[in-house]
């Protein structure tokens, strides 16, 4: 299956979502529209922003993909042309005064433009995994960590049942609470995380999964840093960090072998899957996101070029609904 669409289509498709209960990637009961109310009612609403990611920093940049990716891949991402890149980097959830040194996910989305003019997107996160195998997970974790009235913060018993009813949930949660956030987004690995197909000039597929690896070195706030950084500091260091040379990463691509999944996003593959180096990303500039190019891109995961295609991943489906009515929603001023 190939997936090419522009994003007016899958705005369309969002607003379809958005008027009806149950269409196309819902889980079977759970809706995007249901995850994206629970999303709205634990972090509230801050009008014409994301409704998850909300804090970011714009930057740009290019890629150069290698001969090697394209023995296993048609699209034009790997003809070792400099494709040109706009970049969000961002932290996960949907409070725009989160604190840098917050435990939770870090973003790192791609738009990239091929020689054609048609894009294809990525959107990937600092965590090997996802902490939800099927959107109900997501949205019970919504659900779950919305804020006591009394004290401003989630109850620990619903998030324990929550825990103890959805065992999916714990390999995100333990790599978070385990890995303190990056001192840098420059610093960080970034993991597509879902299996992707790879298909080369003849037809022939490739199960794949990707992860950008930075030339800086992956380093983590210690238990000071963590304690005693501002609560912003990420955009102004990679702001400073481009103005002295591009940053780069390597992306890394693994070939799945049989039995490897296909579908859960929240198990790793083995680290023993040969690798091979796909090409490398090298952001030249950062700034913040207002008006800047990044802020009215809708990084959705579907929008893929030829050659590279989605696996049947629950999760990966349910995102591109999700984001277009978040989109739909900060486009209108929502
Ligand atoms: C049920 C699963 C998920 C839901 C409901 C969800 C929902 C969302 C929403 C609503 C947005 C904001 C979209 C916008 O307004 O542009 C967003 C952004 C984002 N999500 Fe997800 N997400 C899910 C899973 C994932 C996964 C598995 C990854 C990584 C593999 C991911 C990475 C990101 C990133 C990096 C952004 C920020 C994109 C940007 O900078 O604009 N999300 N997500």
């Amino acid at each position: 299956m190939q997936i090419n669409i522009d994003l007016k289509g899958w705005l369309a498709f969002g607003l379809m979502a958005l008027g009806s209960h149950g269409v196309m990637a819902d889980d079977g009961e759970v809706t995007p529209l249901q995850v994206i109310d629970a999303i709205e009612a634990t972090f509230g609403v801050t009008p014409g922003e994301r409704r998850n990611h909300i804090k970011g920093t714009c930057a740009i940049g290019e890629f150069v993909g290698s001969k090697e990716a394209a023995k296993f891949s048609r699209s034009t991402l790997f003809s070792g042309k400099p494709i040109p890149v706009i970049a969000r980097f961002s932290l996960a959830g949907g409070n725009p005064k989160a604190p840098d040194t917050a435990k939770s996910a870090r973003g790192m989305a791609l738009e990239f433009t091929l020689p054609d003019g048609s894009l294809h997107h990525m959107a990937m996160l600092n965590t090997p995994v996802f902490g939800a195998a099927h959107p109900r997970t997501f949205l019970d974790l919504m659900v779950a960590s919305k804020p006591d009235p009394a004290t401003g913060k989630p109850d620990p018993e619903r998030i324990k049942t929550f825990k103890a009813s959805h065992p999916d949930n714990k390999a995100q949660a333990d790599f978070l609470s385990n890995n303190n956030p990056p001192s840098s987004y420059a610093n960080s690995a970034y993991f597509g995380i879902h299996t992707f197909k790879f298909i080369d000039q003849k037809g022939a597929t490739t199960l794949v999964r990707w992860r950008f690896v930075p030339h800086d070195g992956e380093k983590q706030l210690d238990e000071s840093a963590l304690k005693s950084s501002p609560a912003n500091f990420l955009e102004q260091a990679l702001i400073k960090r481009t103005a002295q040379g591009a940053v780069k990463w390597d992306m890394m691509v693994a070939l799945g072998e049989l039995g490897d999944t296909q579908d859960n996003p929240t198990i790793a593959w083995p680290e023993s899957r040969k690798q091979i180096k796909a090409g490398t990303l090298s952001i030249t500039e950062a700034m913040p996101q207002k008006g800047a190019s990044c802020e009215k891109i809708n990084f959705d995961p579907l929008v893929m070029s030829n050659g590279i295609a989605p696996t049947n991943d629950p999760i990966l489906l349910f995102r591109s609904p999700a984001y277009a009515i978040s989109f739909a929603k900060r486009l209108g001023g929502e």
